[in-house]
Order: structure tokens, then C-alpha cells, then sequence
């Protein structure tokens, strides 16, 4: 059944009476809570408007690990929305959205229907991740869907006339950035139906607040001056990779990581590698051998932490 939330109740923002629509309980699509999710005031207020309004599409755009998947799964959990995500690729065709026959027990041949078609008949939220690696002609096969407008599936010999609920969520990153390989420019019939936002990394102050908690939940004593230097590193080299003097960036996504496994590898600190340095390499580096940028990034660190990659060790059993 339906149920009004305010934006205080589904939020935690505090004195926020903003009414927003969602179910009173979870159904088997519905995403998986966060608590530790971070709800930024800005994005909340565009995304929460979408979700309100008449519109159908919203296309989230931003670098990797912004928390754009996370922000619509996020939004959809808190309110016990269901929601039906995929992922988009080059061969991403329109059956993979809108449906494609299956033989069924039977022996006979059936027509399921895709994560769109399904999402309209129900009413429900569809995440179409990384919307801007499928080919411009899937992509557009989409339209009539992006405006609310029913749709004759033939296959159903069918109109769909979607259903108050229905959503279709775009995550895309710049098509300009050299570092996303195969994104296509779509089509400017199919964009122009999207609100479209940006999603960017949040402001120092959150990302160290999460960083706080993630450490603070994984066993840290003392998790703030760690926080604080993981994310003052994070932003150093973002900058650096917006300034193209570095081609290795680092994502909220990549700190959480990060900061876990400084942990798990303390014991590394015993074969004489500090275990930052460690765990930034299976987080971050080893993915390249642009031995420069690699090295960019480590004096960053060596610059905010002040310990270098290479420890001293008590060599104990050298008189044996
Ligand atoms: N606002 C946020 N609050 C908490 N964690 C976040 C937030 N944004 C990003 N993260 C972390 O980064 C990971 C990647 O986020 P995701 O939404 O998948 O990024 P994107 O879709 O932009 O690539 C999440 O699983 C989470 O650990
Ligand atoms: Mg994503």
C-alpha cells in the first residue's frame, strides 16, 4: 500500500517535513538498506522532485563512484520502493529492456518481459547503469517509455500504458573523459526527455564523515585523522587528474576500499611495506603501469601522511 514519508522520516533530515511518496512495506525488489549512506541535501532535493513529478526519465551524471547507483538504490530502499537495475554494454540490444521470448517449461516459447516493460506494467523503478555504453539505436528504441506514453508490445499483442510509479533511472559518466572507453553521444531526441543531474564526489566534511563511520564500523580506535588524510589524498589526486598531470583518479568507492584494506594488511607493516602504501596498490595503482602517475599518487600520500612506502624492520633473525 501506499504511504506517505517526509523527507525527515526517510532521510533523517531533521525538521524536514517535505512529503515524499513510497510503499509501506518492501517487496522482493526493493534494494537493500545503507544506514551508512550519505545523503547529500542538494542531489536529495533533485532527486526527490524526480520522483514527485510527471517526468519519467533521470539520467545521473558523474565520475566513477560518485555514488550514482548508490543514490538511486539508496533513495528507493528508504522508501520501500522496488526497483529493477541492470547494467548497459555495446551489445545491450532492446529486448534486453523491453523483452525477448524464452522457452518455458513447457517446450513452448513465451514472451518475458524486460526490466522496462516490467517496471511500467507494475509501477516500479527501473536503474539502467552505465546507460551511455548501449549503442544510440537501443537507446532510442526507449523513447516512447521516457515520455510516459503507452506502448504497443507486439509480442504481448499489448498496450502498456505505464503506471503511476514509474521511473527510469540513467546513470552515465562524461562521454568527454578519455578514461571511459565506449560511450556513445545518444541520440538528442532520447536525452532531451531526461532531468538530468550531476553527481559529483561530496564535499570533504561528508566524505570524511563516511570514512570516519566505515573505519570507526571496521575496528579503527580512532578513526578522524585517518579519515581526514584518506580523503585529503582522494581530493589531491582528483585534482591532479582534472588537471591531466595524472591519469589514476580516486572514488569514493576507491577510499572505502582503501581504507578497509589498510586495515586487513596491517600485518604487512612486518615484511617492510607500510601497509597504506599496500593496500592503495590493490585499491588504485596496480590497475596501471603508467609508472608516473603511480608515482604522483604515492608522494601525495608520502606529502599527507608523512611515512614512507618502505618501512624499517627490526631484522631480528639476521644472527640466526
Ligand atoms: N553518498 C554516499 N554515501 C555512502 N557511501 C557512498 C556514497 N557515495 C559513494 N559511496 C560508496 O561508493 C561506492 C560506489 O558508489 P556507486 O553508487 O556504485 O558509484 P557510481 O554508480 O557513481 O559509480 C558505494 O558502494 C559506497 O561504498
Ligand atoms: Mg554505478
Amino acid at each position: 500500500m501506499q504511504k506517505q514519508f517526509t523527507v525527515e522520516e526517510a532521510f533523517g533530515f531533521p525538521g524536514a517535513a517535505i512529503p515524499c511518496r513510497g510503499e509501506d512495506v518492501p517487496n522482493e525488489f526493493t534494494p537493500e538498506k545503507n544506514d551508512r549512506y550519505v545523503f547529500r541535501k542538494d542531489v536529495l532535493r533533485v532527486f526527490r522532485a524526480f520522483m514527485e513529478s510527471e517526468q519519467v526519465a533521470l539520467e545521473l551524471q558523474g565520475p566513477k563512484g560518485s555514488g550514482k547507483t548508490s543514490l538511486a538504490e539508496q533513495y528507493f530502499a528508504r522508501l520501500n520502493l522496488p526497483l529493477l537495475s541492470i547494467t548497459a554494454h555495446e551489445r545491450t540490444e532492446p529486448g534486453d529492456l523491453i523483452g525477448y521470448y524464452v522457452i518455458n517449461d513447457e517446450g513452448k516459447t513465451e514472451f518475458l518481459p524486460g526490466p522496462v516493460t516490467k517496471a511500467a506494467m507494475e509501477g516500479w523503478g527501473v536503474l539502467i547503469n552505465e546507460s551511455n555504453a548501449m549503442p544510440p539505436g537501443t537507446a532510442t528504441s526507449l523513447n516512447e517509455f521516457l515520455q510516459g506514453s503507452a506502448v504497443y508490445i507486439p509480442e504481448l499483442r499489448q498496450t502498456i500504458k505505464p503506471k503511476p510509479g514509474f521511473k527510469v533511472i540513467c546513470t552515465t559518466n562524461p562521454e568527454d573523459d578519455a578514461s571511459y572507453r565506449g560511450r556513445y553521444l545518444q541520440d538528442a531526441a532520447y536525452a532531451d526527455r531526461f532531468m538530468k543531474m550531476r553527481v559529483d564526489y561530496m564535499d570533504s566534511e561528508a566524505e570524511e564523515g563516511l570514512l570516519t563511520d566505515v573505519l570507526g564500523d571496521y575496528g579503527h580506535e580512532d578513526p578522524e585523522p585517518m579519515a581526514k588524510s584518506l580523503v585529503d589524498v582522494a581530493n589531491r589526486v582528483r585534482t591532479m587528474y582534472k588537471g591531466g598531470t595524472c591519469r589514476l583518479t580516486i572514488s569514493t568507492r576507491a577510499l572505502v576500499n582503501w581504507a578497509k584494506r589498510t586495515l586487513d594488511f596491517a600485518g604487512i607493516e612486518q615484511t617492510g611495506v607500510n601497509p597504506i602504501y599496500y593496500a592503495l596498490d590493490l585499491t588504485v595503482c596496480n590497475h596501471t603501469r603508467d609508472v608516473n602517475s603511480v608515482k604522483a599518487v604515492k608522494e601525495t600520500v608520502l606529502q599527507v601522511f608523512g611515512v614512507p612506502e618502505v618501512v624499517e624492520v627490526a631484522n631480528a633473525a639476521s644472527s640466526d
